[in-house]
Parts: structure tokens; C-alpha cells; sequence
């Protein structure tokens, strides 16, 4: 094994999730992906959701088993009210019940803001703030059905939005997007303060830019890397290791008392590092 492969296992405490039941939404590549795996890997039983790519999502199924924990692939359109349900009803079903909630299922569809579409703008929103609200609606429900269980988790329930940068970000060329995320902000935020009282835990973490399939453009050249190095101080592209961990320290005890925050991981990209030399 190689030491990229070997080097989440090694910082992934294996029992931190022990007995707790995740959803990942859009599991099936780039971040979704290394978080169900590193979920697994901290010993939470995962279903890994997908719309699309089934076999890629079968195959993180299998990279999860591995762990010696059960997974499994389920198929739902997070923007659709009904398929939403029914994932969560199959989970329960299946699972027993949901402990944590990672709402992570986005896409990008760019364009300058005078030849952006309807569709472009409705489809963004569609699956990155519906998505999530129905998401951690259905996750909800099912929580305070359950309440607290202390042999396994201090919280009733843990939702972790994944939202970016571009919350705080302006991002020309991608209004439906920063829209999306600006929204995660406040609905996190909102929530997080109306579910605290029921031991629910909401926060988001706020990715910078991570090498996926996203963003592909923006790393695959070394041209590419080096123009967007200039926007990160750490001086690297983030890998989707990175945020799967912080995703798994957060759904733990060990935060048990962090509410309604979000952790920018992020390699200081918004630290405004144009003015480290400027101003
Ligand atoms: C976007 C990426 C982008 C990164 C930093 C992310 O939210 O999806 O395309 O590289 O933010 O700008």
C-alpha cells in the first residue's frame, strides 16, 4: 500500500463512530466519496446515496465494508421531496435508524450572470439548498423520534452541511452557486438554533478548493495549479481526505458543545491573501 493510501487510516481513530448510523448524500465521488469512506473507517455503518454512477457508488460500498462495517448504496434525487423520503424510510428500515447526516450532494452549472438560464440557476439551488433541506427535514424527524441514545452518542443527531468557500466568497461566473451556498449558511445557522433545545447538532464545514472532479480545470494543469496556489497561503491543493476528516471530527463527541459553526478547511484561502502583500 502506498503512503497516500495508508495515511487516513492511520489518522482516523477507529472507534470514534462506533454503532452510529450515517447518510452521505452524493457519495458516490470527490468529497461524498472520502467521507463515507473515513465515516466507515471511524466505525459508522454508511449508506452511500447517488443519482448517478451506480458502479462508482458500488464501489465505495465495497471500500467501506472493509472496514468491517455495513454499507450500502442507495439511489435518490435529494432535490426530489419523495425520493428524499423514501431513502430515509429505507435507511430506518434497513439501518435501524440515522445518527448523522452529511449533506454533502452539490454540483456547479457556470456561466456569466447575463447567459445564465433559469434552468441553470433553478438546478443549482434545486440540489445544493432543497437538497440539503430536505435531507436534514427527513434526517430530523427520525432523530426526535429516536431522541438520545448515550451508549452511542451525547447528540440526538448530527447534521454536517457541506458548503464552501463562496458562503462568504463572492465568485464571478457562478451567482446560482455562491447563491446556493450563502443560503447553506443561513439554513444551517437556523437551524442549528431551533433544534440545539432537542440535542440536535447542526453545522456546515466550508471546503476550499479540493482536487475533484468539480473543480478538474482549476488543478490539471500546472499552469492551473500554480494560478490557484496564489489564492491559497498553506501552499496546496486540498485533497478530499481533508475534508472527510474534519467531517468525521465533527458528526463526534469530541464536538460535542460546537453548534451552528463552520469549519473552513480551506488551507487559509479565506484569509484574504492578496493582501499579504497589498492593501
Ligand atoms: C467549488 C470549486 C472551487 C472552490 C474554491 C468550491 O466550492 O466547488 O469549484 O475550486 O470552491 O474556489
Amino acid at each position: 500500500m502506498s503512503s497516500t493510501e495508508s495515511a487516513p487510516q492511520r489518522v482516523v481513530p477507529a472507534h470514534l463512530l462506533k454503532g452510529q448510523k450515517a447518510l452521505v448524500t452524493g457519495a458516490n465521488s470527490g468529497i461524498g466519496r472520502a467521507t463515507a469512506v473515513a465515516l466507515g473507517r471511524a466505525g459508522a455503518d454508511v449508506v452511500v446515496n447517488y443519482v448517478a454512477g451506480r458502479e462508482d457508488a458500488e464501489q465505495v460500498v465495497e471500500e467501506i465494508t472493509g472496514s468491517g462495517v455495513q454499507a450500502a448504496a442507495y439511489e435518490a434525487d435529494v432535490s426530489d421531496e419523495d425520493q428524499v423520503v423514501a431513502m430515509m424510510d429505507r435507511m430506518v428500515k434497513e439501518f435501524g435508524t440515522i445518527d448523522i447526516l452529511v449533506a454533502n450532494a452539490g454540483l456547479q452549472r457556470d456561466a456569466p450572470f447575463t447567459e445564465m438560464t433559469l434552468a441553470q440557476w433553478q438546478k443549482v439551488l434545486d440540489v445544493n439548498l432543497t437538497g440539503q433541506f430536505l435531507c436534514a427535514r427527513e434526517a430530523t424527524k427520525e432523530f426526535l423520534r429516536r431522541g438520545v441514545v448515550p451508549e452511542v452518542s451525547r447528540a440526538a443527531g448530527k447534521i454536517i452541511c457541506m458548503s464552501s468557500v463562496h458562503q462568504i466568497i463572492p465568485w464571478a461566473g457562478h451567482v446560482n452557486y455562491a447563491s446556493s451556498k450563502g443560503g447553506i449558511q443561513m439554513m444551517m445557522e437556523t437551524l442549528a438554533q431551533e433544534l440545539a433545545p432537542k440535542k440536535i447538532r447542526v453545522n456546515a464545514v466550508a471546503p476550499g478548493a479540493i482536487k475533484t472532479p468539480i473543480n478538474r480545470s482549476a488543478w490539471d494543469t500546472a499552469q492551473a495549479e500554480r494560478d490557484l496556489l496564489k489564492l491559497i497561503p498553506y501552499d496546496r491543493v486540498g485533497e478530499p481526505e481533508d475534508i472527510a476528516h474534519a467531517v468525521v471530527a465533527l458528526a463526534s463527541d469530541l464536538m460535542d458543545y460546537v453548534v451552528g459553526a463552520t469549519l473552513y478547511v480551506d488551507g487559509g484561502m479565506t484569509l484574504f491573501p492578496g493582501f499579504a502583500t497589498g492593501g
